[in-house]
């Protein structure tokens, strides 16, 4: 029946005029040429403006994780469109984004128990480091400015997030404006962990020693913070190595230094538990959140922070002072509460959170995945949770051309939804994906390889 409704409103929907809408981080003009509109959606499929259906073998955009148009989150957002449409949560407050922050704090680690909302990840990664910023000068240590991102990481596109950001494109034409600071070489390691299933073998504490470097170099009292993604996704999931979380916890630890984790990906199940903090047994002092927390279904994020840095902020502040300079006009919006919480609502009755593991889910990707090593032209595969790449060879001189036309063919010949960066793709379908799924999804995926013209 919702099938039926999903594609009666895709067959209803004329392909729009083009020109007025400057698509974020796209090739507009490849897009305008030939456009992929998705026109709706449903559980583990999205429809095109022709009612054509295809496997989302990406979660939207690495968010969608209960799959899409789930019926407990349209009816809460109905449900709240109807009783409250908005309400300032600058000196005044609504009761939802209170029950619904109470409740979210329930997923993170129980140290972090300070929750900020913001709208999105990007917001999440910059209110972060303002934190930090703000956490260190209060206690006396003003002189810790820096921050220590890690190469090939994405934080979002605030002037925050592409400081401590490790994609060069990002920061090119705007670099003359960020934050000051350095990074961390990223982990991924080729001459020793292709081929990787889980956490890579080598390298580890190595990888994370290479803070202790630039330790050395600038000296902790002027490090503030620094700001990983457990498992880098954008980039094209590139996983820890064994011990490097544990490593630059205690490495943080020993020098006074704020350890951020960005969750905007990882957290809400699709490593298999609630965050990769969880997962990896790593608890940060601070740990940003965004598309999961409302299955993609409005723009919320956040940030979850230790309890000992909000009351630095309490007690520096008197009764009626404001404690933190800092909040979106949107941050608690009842719209996006009401999807959070019926998201949570889902996650809790189907056990999203674990299910990849309990049922076998995972494990059975991982087979799939790697399945395709010997395909043409695939140079690594690597996997953790329900996050998996495959790298392709470049065609030489040309990086990310191979994988491109690759994307456009999944989409328009093999009714396949997929995801690339550079020569990467990433897989991450909605954590609800069946077997079956899988089946086809890497089953088209290996026959649009096998056609592909070199
Ligand atoms: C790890 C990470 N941080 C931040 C962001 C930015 O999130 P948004 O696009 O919601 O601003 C993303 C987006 O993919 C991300 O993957």
């Amino acid at each position: 029946m919702a099938t039926a409704t999903a594609t009666t409103a895709a067959a209803a929907v004329r392909t729009p005029p083009m020109d007025a809408f400057w698509m974020p981080f796209s090739s507009n003009k490849n897009f305008k040429a030939k456009p992929r509109l998705i026109a709706a959606a449903k559980d583990m499929h999205c429809y095109d403006a022709a009612g054509r259906k295809l496997l989302d073998a990406t979660a939207g955009l690495w968010c969608c994780n209960a799959g899409h148009c789930r019926e407990p989150i349209v009816s809460a957002i109905k449900k709240q469109a109807e009783t409250l449409d908005f309400a300032p949560t600058f000196h005044l407050g609504h009761p939802a984004v209170f029950e619904f922050c109470e409740r979210l704090r329930g997923y993170f680690p129980a140290e972090l128990s300070a929750v900020f909302l913001t709208n999105s990840g990007s917001e999440a990664a910059d209110t972060a480091l303002k934190i930090a910023l703000a956490y260190q000068k209060i206690r006396g240590k003003g002189g810790k400015q820096r921050f220590i991102g890690r190469e090939r990481s994405y934080h979002g596109v605030g002037f925050g997030g592409i400081s401590v950001g490790g994609i060069v494109k990002n920061r090119h034409w705007f670099g003359c404006q960020t934050l000051i600071a350095d990074h961390l070489p990223h982990t991924h390691d080729p001459a020793r962990n292709l081929f990787s299933r889980g956490e890579p073998e080598h390298g580890g504490e190595e990888f994370a020693d290479a803070l202790l470097r630039l330790i050395a170099l600038h000296d902790a009292s002027t490090i503030a913070a620094v700001i990983v993604e457990p498992v880098a996704g954008s980039t094209g999931v590139l996983v820890p190595p064994r011990g490097y979380l544990q490593k630059l916890r205690k490495i943080c630890d020993d020098n006074d230094i704020l350890l951020i984790f960005d969750e905007v990906i990882t957290a809400f199940g699709r490593l298999g538990a609630n965050t990769a903090a969880e997962k990896f047994g790593v608890v940060p002092d601070m740990l940003t959140f965004a598309k999961g927390s409302t299955s993609g279904t409005a723009p919320l994020g956040g940030v979850a922070v230790r309890e000992g840095i909000r009351k630095q902020f309490m007690e520096a502040a008197d009764e009626t002072e404001i404690d933190f300079f800092h909040g979106y006009t949107y941050s608690g919006h009842p719209l996006c509460v009401a999807a959070g919480m019926g998201t949570l609502d889902l996650y809790e009755a189907e056990g999203l959170m674990t299910r990849i593991d309990g049922e076998g889910i995972a494990e059975y990707f991982a087979d799939a995945l790697h399945s395709l090593k010997d395909l043409p032209g695939v140079a690594d595969i690597r996997n953790f949770g329900l996050m998996g790449a495959v790298e392709l060879q470049p065609i030489p001189g040309k990086p990310g051309k191979r994988a491109f036309s690759l994307f456009e063919k999944c989409f328009h010949e093999k009714d396949l939804m997929t995801r690339v960066a550079g020569d990467v793709f990433a897989f991450s379908p909605p954590l609800i994906a069946g077997k079956k799924h899988i089946d086809e999804m890497f089953g088209k995926f290996g026959e649009a390889l096998r056609e592909e013209k070199q």
